[in-house]
């Protein structure tokens, strides 16, 4: 039931701290990730693995998209991501010691399923099936499996699935990490077990968010901005905002916005950005400046140690600060409380927005 929540996908943001406790739980020892968290053979096929493929549709292939710039930057593997409809009808060539693995809420995407079902005669070393739904079809089928752990998530826009495969996805990272023998990541380790208090925080700035989607329940069009991990979480928020309030919505990493999407931005064009406190962020703020030179409506959410502060046409909603690895998950919450409060301005059927299904079983 929805209990005190108007909806099921706002009772689905505000689960997310204690699903981000679930997917954790046993995983963890001390500094260190539990390799053997992924199954009894995962120890030897990740020391196996010299680059994996990740393979996903809608939301979770964003999760995958951030997963990219994980295990490159803390794993050093390289990793292709795909949409599950374009992989499936490839040709694609998987040097030796790739791994494959889908995303999935919901364990049943036909065209996920079909990817893992044609990966399967490609000499992969083995395939991951990181799901929401014990005893699914992806689950069955994979070599390996980690549970998300979320819940039943009945909102057709997915939300604490998204976070806690992105949980999950860090701790394929620093397990595959670990068993090739390379750094613990202690850090990041311990920055997860205090994830779900940070979330918490920054849910805690909903009616702040909900006073700011005001600006936005006129407008036709928004345009979200973000840089590394964080251009996914841009994608994800577009996505969102898409599917429940029927805004048009597109996502750019912010260098590519002179390079075209410039020429949208005018007073009618509200920028969305997430700014995290990372080493890209001088290079953010010179972005920002370029759509303010234009007139553009900037909202900025933003680390509150940066110092990016209000101006004409630049609102500014401060985050908590986290160790940099996690941000993208933290800066997801922001997005999903503000699509959901334009949807409700706006009186769309937010839990089942029109011509969309919770899973998708056909092709
Ligand atoms: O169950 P899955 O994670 O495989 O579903 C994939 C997509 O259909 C799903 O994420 C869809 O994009 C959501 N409606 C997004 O909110």
């Amino acid at each position: 039931s929805k209990g005190d929540y108007r909806h099921y996908m706002q009772k689905e943001i505000f689960e997310q701290p204690s699903v981000i406790q679930a997917v954790l739980e046993g995983r963890l020892s001390g500094s260190s990730v539990l390799v053997e968290s992924f199954g009894p053979d995962a120890q030897v096929l990740f020391q196996k693995t010299r680059q994996v493929h990740i393979i996903a549709c809608g939301t979770s292939y964003h999760a995958a998209m951030v997963a990219r710039y994980w295990l490159e930057r803390y794993a050093c593997v390289p990793v292709q991501v795909e949409v599950a409809s374009e992989y499936r009808y490839r040709h694609p060539v998987v040097p030796e010691g790739s791994l494959f693995v889908t995303l999935s809420q919901s364990g049943e995407t036909a065209d996920t399923l079909a990817a893992l079902r044609f990966a399967k005669t490609l000499g992969y070393v083995g395939t991951l099936a990181i799901c929401n739904v014990p005893g699914s079809s992806l689950v069955r089928e994979s070599d390996m499996t980690l549970m998300t752990r979320a819940g039943p998530e009945i909102g057709v826009a997915s939300t604490k699935a998204f976070t806690t495969q992105l949980v999950a996805l860090m701790l394929l990272t620093l397990s595959v990490s670990k068993a090739k023998g390379q750094e613990e990541h202690a850090s990041i380790v311990e920055a997860l077990q205090t994830l779900s208090s940070v979330c918490e925080q920054a849910l805690a700035l909903d009616s702040q968010i909900e006073q700011l989607s005001q600006a936005f329940a006129e407008k036709h069009h928004a345009l979200f901005l973000g840089r590394g991990a964080h251009y996914p979480i841009a994608l994800e928020g577009a996505l969102k905002l898409k599917e429940i309030s029927y805004i048009h919505a597109e996502a750019y990493p912010a260098g590519e916005l002179k390079h075209g999407p410039l020429a949208l931005v005018d007073s009618e064009m509200p920028v969305i950005s997430v700014a995290p406190n990372d080493d890209l962020l001088e290079k953010l703020k010179s972005n920002l400046q370029e759509v303010r030179a234009r007139g553009g409506q900037l909202f900025v959410f933003a680390d509150k140690n940066v110092g990016i502060k209000p101006e004409d046409n630049i609102q500014v909603i401060e985050l908590p600060h986290i160790h940099e690895a996690l941000a993208p998950l933290l800066y997801t919450l922001p997005l999903q409380l503000l699509s959901y409060h334009v949807a409700v301005l706006k009186g769309t059927d937010v839990d089942q927005p029109r011509n969309l299904a919770k899973s998708v079983t056909v092709e």
